[in-house]
């Protein structure tokens, strides 16, 4: 059994999936390493720099036993025997791939801080999402040394979901280890697989070659938006007709070939993962001169971006074309529920078309504000934040429901109507209030995919 295991980058990914490691594996010294010494501190004084329901516990519990951060990369590289690397890959926003492909600069740094400080044998694990046969390259980085260390390269793809972090993974649907098919790789395979065995079920651990398991984790996120995507032009069609969205996603969700999670219609998905993913696999696709098939992809992003437009298509005509001046609060920045996170949120957005037609615009959000401000840094005067609620909606015209937060559910709409302008409207992007309560509260409601209740 693996005594000692790095994991490199302690962001959404590296931090909970290290500290599940290390709860399920008492007798492994785990370390997560960061260039980032604000965050490795956050990380190591029990405080996390991420919100994520259930981690503080989970982190505490190894803090200090087998579980510890540092900024010393190096050192740490050269007393571990697997390295997890799990640093950030966003979308490139430069070059030749920008706006699809990743960009694998920081990634390649960290292969090659570990080409120049390993000695002995390695197993390297890859963690981040990267496009296909990136672990090729890894290889290609490492075995490039002059032989001072062996390395073994491990594609593990991560499918946590934000929010439901520290459940998924410790009841994964699955764990996916994709090495070499050869003696080597099948022994680092097996090592890995000694670690998650301590608490996921051996039938649940699956082993496949490398480039099965990075495709995977691609294709497994392209279908999940592509269902999101779907009940988004789903939601499209009812509001045009004046069907129910929520009617129709329970009538296809009961047929078990295509079962429930998924169909929920919203104001677009959002997250470090889906839109990054999919154009990836897109320029995947190009490259292998796969060109429909990367239409094909492409029209999951480009519905995404749509369902975003036409949210404020619809606020701007239920509020006679003008939003001039008008005062919308924002309710939720991030792109989901319980998660701090607001990369790629539909918000960020939202908020911009909002501030294009000169709205004024104040958001709230119970975890988000501090990213949601460097997201909209740019943005003028018209934006504000407000940490409470019913600060936000003050005198405003109009409230956008933007994340699916539980406490929104439980807010006191009479006293938000009493502190609003008239006519009031709220505009709920994720289907998550009672329309028809706050229709009778005074509100003019529109949801996703579903008749409006107005007066107007
Ligand atoms: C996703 C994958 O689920 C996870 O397996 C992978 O490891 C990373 O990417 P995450 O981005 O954290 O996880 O959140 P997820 O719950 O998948 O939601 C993504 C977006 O889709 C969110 O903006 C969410 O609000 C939206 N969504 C999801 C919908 O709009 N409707 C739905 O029915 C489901
Ligand atoms: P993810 O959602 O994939 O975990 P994050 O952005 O939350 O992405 O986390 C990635 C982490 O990797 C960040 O904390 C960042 O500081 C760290 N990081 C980036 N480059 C390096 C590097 N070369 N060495 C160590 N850590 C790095």
């Amino acid at each position: 059994m693996i005594k000692s295991i790095l994991c490199i980058g302690a962001g959404y990914v590296g931090g909970p999936t290290m500290a599940v490691i290390a709860k399920h594996c008492p007798e492994v010294q785990v370390v997560v390493a960061d260039i980032n010494a604000d965050r490795v501190a956050a990380w190591q004084s029990g405080h996390p720099p991420i919100y994520e329901p259930g981690l503080v516990d989970v982190l505490n519990a190894s803090l200090g036993r087998n579980l510890r951060f540092t900024a010393d990369i190096d050192g740490a590289i050269r007393d571990a025997e697997m390295i997890f690397v799990s640093v950030n890959t966003p979308t490139k926003a430069f070059g030749r791939g920008s706006g699809k492909a990743a960009d694998l600069q920081y990634w390649e740094k960290t292969a090659r801080s570990i080409l120049q400080n390993a000695q002995g044998h390695k197993i390297v694990v890859e963690k981040s999402t990267l496009p296909v046969r990136t672990a090729e390259a890894m290889e290609r980085i490492l075995q490039s040394g002059n032989g001072g260390a062996r390395f073994d390269i491990l594609s593990n793809p991560e499918f946590l979901a934000e929010g439901t972090a520290i459940a998924d993974l410790e009841q994964p649907d699955r764990v996916l280890i994709g090495g070499a098919e050869t003696a080597d790789g099948r022994a680092a395979i097996e090592a890995l697989v000694e670690v998650y065995a301590k608490w996921v079920p051996r039938e649940r651990i699956l082993t496949t070659n490398v480039w099965s398991a990075e495709l995977s984790k691609l294709a497994a996120n392209a279908f999940l938006a592509q269902r999101v995507s779907s009940i988004n032009a789903v939601s499209a069609i009812c509001e045009s007709t004046g069907a129910n969205v929520l009617e129709v996603a329970r009538a296809i969700g009961s047929d078990r070939r295509i079962g429930a999670s998924f169909l929920k219609a919203g104001v677009g998905f959002g997250g470090s993962c889906f839109q990054k993913d999919i154009l990836n696999l897109v320029y995947l696709c190009e490259h292998h001169g796969l060109d429909e098939v990367a239409r094909y992809w492409e029209s999951v992003v480009t519905m995404n971006q749509l369902q975003k437009r036409r949210f404020v298509d619809r606020m701007l005509r239920a509020m006679f074309n003008t939003l001039a001046d008008k005062r919308i609060a924002v309710f939720g920045f991030a792109f989901k529920a319980d998660t701090g996170d607001t990369r790629d949120s539909p918000a960020i957005q939202v908020c911009r078309e909002l501030l294009a037609e000169q709205a004024r615009v104040c958001v709230t959000d119970p975890q988000a504000l501090p990213a949601a401000r460097r997201d909209l840094a740019d943005a003028g005067p018209r934006l504000s934040f407000a940490p409470d609620p019913y600060e936000a909606a003050r005198s405003a015209h109009a409230i956008a429901l933007l994340t699916d937060w539980h406490e929104y559910r439980e807010l006191d709409f009479e006293r938000l109507y009493a502190s609003m302008q008239k006519p009031a409207f709220l505009f709920d992007g994720r289907n998550l209030l009672e329309a028809e309560r706050l229709y009778e509260i005074g509100f003019n409601v529109y949801s996703i995919g579903r008749p409006p209740l107005s007066r107007l």
